[in-house]
């Protein structure tokens, strides 16, 4: 699965930047995050034009995201410490609501998916909140 991820994901950029004859950007915390917006945006965008094949579409990629590239993930481990454990409940959170958004777009709920939408985003501004300006500032060291 994580495999599968990885390879759309860097298929899709792989293309992108053939294309514009670059090498290929390195997958990063900051261009997963990128991602997670506009699908979160697109799942908004899709409820209102009533559109849950759309809806579904977008919550797959939402739970399918790629997995943090492991210097990064031993950077944030390492600032963290213990509170990593948290930092990956917000992820977990968001990762069951999205599978959850798609399953009940599948069963054409609606007010289900806005139940689970509101939800999904309050697990992205939670972890925001309690961690964005920390991690940032550690993976900007990196370079
Ligand atoms: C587990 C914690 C966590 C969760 C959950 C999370 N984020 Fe983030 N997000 C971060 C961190 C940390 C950054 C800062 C990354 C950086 O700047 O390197 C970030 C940055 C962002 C950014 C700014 C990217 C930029 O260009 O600077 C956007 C947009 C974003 N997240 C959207 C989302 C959305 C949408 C969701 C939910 C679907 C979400 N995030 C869920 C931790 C999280």
């Amino acid at each position: 699965m994580i495999i599968r991820c990885l390879f759309v994901f860097f298929g899709v950029y792989g293309l992108a930047t053939v294309a514009a004859g670059q090498e290929a950007p390195e997958s990063s915390l900051k261009t997963i995050m990128q991602e997670l917006r506009n699908d979160a945006a697109l799942i908004l965008d899709a409820m209102l034009v009533d559109d849950m094949a759309a809806v579904a579409d977008a919550a797959l990629r939402i739970s399918d995201h790629p997995r943090i590239p492991p210097d990064q993930a031993s950077l944030i481990a390492s600032e963290l410490g213990p509170e990593m454990a948290t930092f990956k409940q917000f992820d977990s959170l968001v990762h069951d609501l999205s599978v959850a958004i798609r399953e009940a777009a599948g069963d054409g709920d609606r007010d289900r998916v806005q139940m689970l939408h509101r939800d999904m985003v309050a697990g992205c501004l939670g972890c925001h909140a309690a961690y964005r300006e920390r991690v940032m500032m550690v993976l900007a060291d990196e370079t």
